[in-house]
């Protein structure tokens, strides 16, 4: 590591709260504490060189690693988990899966004589293994434990590959990657409810396994339960199924990260869309999810279109009660959705063309750490956007486009340079705090601009090389630009050097090359919006009746600083704002009903605020509740009732907000 690289990776660990921000004392001190330390690593430093001794880990920051997942204990250079067999048991009064898990494993080094595995508050009852027909123990022990990581399980490995390793646990009602949900919190109110959410690091928490995105695994699995109701996974799903005996088998027989592993039990039920998709959904809410859902088999077709044959045969959706922390989650096969895009005329379906996308980039090529979370998810906006483009139309997508780029810019403003890189250094910090827009919309624009540079044909034939070539594997950062370079950037010389993709990747900001998505309908509500402000236009005489969400929401996001409050009466009185069914444009509704302290919509914000467990949704209203004493007292009673009914992801970010 060069010395400046050094001194800008101390100054940035001594200078940046884990939140970004800081207050103006603490800064001071810490600007003290920075020269203070500049001083001692000067001088340390040149002891070292004069000595020619390897710099000291404590002391200077190691050099990233790449490819080495932080994220996990696992030993994955010398043993590998090759397919999991599950037996879940699933106990909704005690809300606790007891497990039996299989591990198939292969060795990549004749020596290795232990496995490490990943667990979090898992109570390990057994392990042993299997020769023939006969059972015998294997020693294991609890190895290295961390607030972040949960703790390492190390276990003696059989002689043979052919002896799996088993292991018998418990898992703790408090499990971060499960949601136990009473009847109450369903839609239905009769039958309780559980679902999984592995990504990033919660696998660990209801299976004892690798639990990094480096490794792949089929999978298989028994479920029972102790109530009548249905289990599906990220597997084969049969709609046939009965529900009789409460008992469900699966099988996943292409390999995939631990992250994947999904599970949910209700009482759900199926619906077709076509002949390899459909939705489950509670009963109540089956035909409205059918039908905001129905383009999704044209949506598979357009990304196949694009990028090659859907890989996993079935896809189908689950609609999650609203206490879902996610908009969705890219299970294969299995989409989970939050039921807050059922907006009643297909606007927001945007998120099921995300997911879907997914099937190709993550889940058929994935990102080898959370460093490299931008191979997954912009490659997957910018793919997103291609099949809205197709489905919905050019306006649809550039729409959605703009209201993202200003997200984007917004959060980019408050984010330390660091976190502006599309290749981050997550290390000490937890991955679910640490995902921004930037892998997300900073991730798709270099792939708008690499399209833009290349054309599309030329560009659309290099994405699809790309992921047939990487299918079914594990990528850095680095296999993509070494990939990019050797198949685009040298066949086409001399329209993108090597140096700006790695400015894209390695640097903080957006290049001055990118493109700036704009479009026409929201210049159009600029000057709207404007006549209206400067009372050329009465409120009446908007436009408006046409007007779609995308529309709607760019609308609401651009209104200016100054603004009165007698605006906000005259907006709630024409469209009912305060009243909208759009959990999107509720939420804008709301903020700026916080922001112009407009009280009236304070009491549908509360209902929202108690319903909705969707962390996009909710966090930034209670961030900006939080900005005065008055509205902090109130949402921290809000908050009092809320908690119960989100998903640990959820409370532990919005406890954050109130300490
Ligand atoms: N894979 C993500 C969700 C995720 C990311 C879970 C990181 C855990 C860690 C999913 O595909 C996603 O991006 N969901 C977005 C939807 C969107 C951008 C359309 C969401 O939930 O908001
Ligand atoms: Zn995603």
């Amino acid at each position: 590591m060069g010395y400046f690289d050094q001194i800008q990776l101390f100054r940035s660990r001594l200078l940046l709260s884990r939140s970004g921000t800081i207050n103006l004392k603490e800064r001071n001190m810490r600007q003290i504490q920075f020269y203070f330390a500049l001083i001692i690593l000067v001088v340390f430093n040149s002891a070292c060189t004069q000595a020619k001794k390897p710099q000291h880990n404590s002391v200077l920051q190691e050099k990233i690693i790449i490819g080495k997942d932080y994220h996990s204990f696992a030993n994955t250079d010398e043993v590998v988990v090759t397919h999991v067999t599950l037996n879940l048991d699933i106990d909704f009064d005690e809300q606790s899966i007891h497990g039996n898990n299989w591990l198939f494993f292969q060795r990549k080094n004749d020596q290795v004589k232990q496995i490490i595995l990943d667990t979090r508050d898992l109570t390990i009852l057994n392990v042993k293994t299997k020769s023939g027909e006969e059972f015998t123990p294997l020693t294991w022990s609890w190895g290295q434990k961390d607030k972040l990581l949960g703790q390492a399980l190390v276990i003696e490995l059989p002689e043979s590959e052919k002896q799996p390793i088993i292991i018998e646990y418990k898992t703790s009602p408090s499990a971060t990657g499960l949601q136990w949900l009473t009847p109450e919190q369903t839609s239905g109110k009769k039958h309780p409810f559980l679902y999984s959410q592995s990504e990033a690091i919660h696998a660990r928490s209801w299976i004892p396994l690798q639990d990094s995105p480096k490794v792949r695994q089929t999978y298989s699995a028994k479920v029972k339960i102790n109530r009548k109701l249905r289990a599906v996974m990220s597997a084969n799903n049969d709609p046939k199924a009965t529900t009789k005996f409460s008992s469900f088998s699966f099988n996943m027989p292409q390999a995939i990260p631990s992250y994947l592993i999904a599970l949910a039990v209700g009482n759900l039920e199926y619906s077709a869309i076509s002949h390899r998709s459909g939705v489950w959904a509670e009963p109540s809410v089956i035909t409205k999810a059918t039908q905001e859902f129905e383009d999704t088999e044209k949506m598979i077709q357009a990304g196949e279109a694009l990028y090659g044959k859907y890989a996993w045969g079935t896809y189908d959706l689950l609609i999650l009660p609203p206490s879902f922390p996610f908009g969705g989650m890219e299970n294969p096969r299995l989409s989970f959705i939050t039921p807050t895009v059922i907006a009643g005329d297909k606007s927001l379906v945007s998120l099921i063309a995300h997911e879907l996308a997914h099937s190709w980039s993550g889940n058929l090529v994935t990102n080898a750490s959370w460093r490299d979370l931008w191979l997954n998810e912009g490659f997957t906006t910018y793919f997103e956007s291609r099949i809205t483009e197709a489905v919905k139309g050019l306006s649809v997508k550039n729409m959605e486009a703009v209201l993202s780029y200003q997200s984007l810019l917004a959060e980019m403003a408050e984010l330390s340079e660091k976190d502006q890189k599309l290749a981050l250094d997550l290390r000490g910090q937890d991955p679910d705090d640490a995902f921004t827009n930037v892998p997300y919309d900073k991730g798709r624009m270099m792939l708008d601009w690499l399209e833009s540079k290349f054309g599309r044909t030329r560009f659309d034939y290099f994405v699809k090389n790309y992921f047939n070539h990487f299918a079914f594997q594990s990528i850095t950062t680095e296999d993509f630009v070494d990939y990019l370079d050797k198949n685009l950037l040298q066949k086409h010389p001399k329209t993108v050097s090597i140096s700006e993709v790695k400015q894209w990747i390695y640097q903080a900001g957006i290049p001055n090359s990118a493109i700036i998505p704009t479009t026409d309908l929201f210049k159009k509500i600029d000057i709207l919006s404007a006549q209206w402000l400067n009372n050329r236009l009465s409120v009446q005489q908007l436009p408006t009746k046409n007007w779609s969400t995308q529309e709607w929401l760019y609308f609401l996001n651009n209104m200016p600083k100054k603004f009165k409050l007698s605006r906000m009466q005259e907006l709630d009185k024409t469209f009912n704002l305060s009243n909208s069914h759009n959990s999107e444009i509720a939420h804008i509704w709301f903020l700026l009903s916080i922001k112009y302290n407009y009280q009236v919509a304070f009491n549908n914000m509360q209902k929202y605020l108690i319903k909705i467990g969707r962390r996009k949704l909710i966090v930034p209203l209670y961030k900006e509740l939080a900005k005065t004493n008055k509205n902090k007292q109130w949402a921290k009673e809000v908050y009092q009732i809320a908690r119960r009914g989100y998903h640990s992801l959820a409370q532990v970010t919005i406890d954050q907000v109130f300490n």
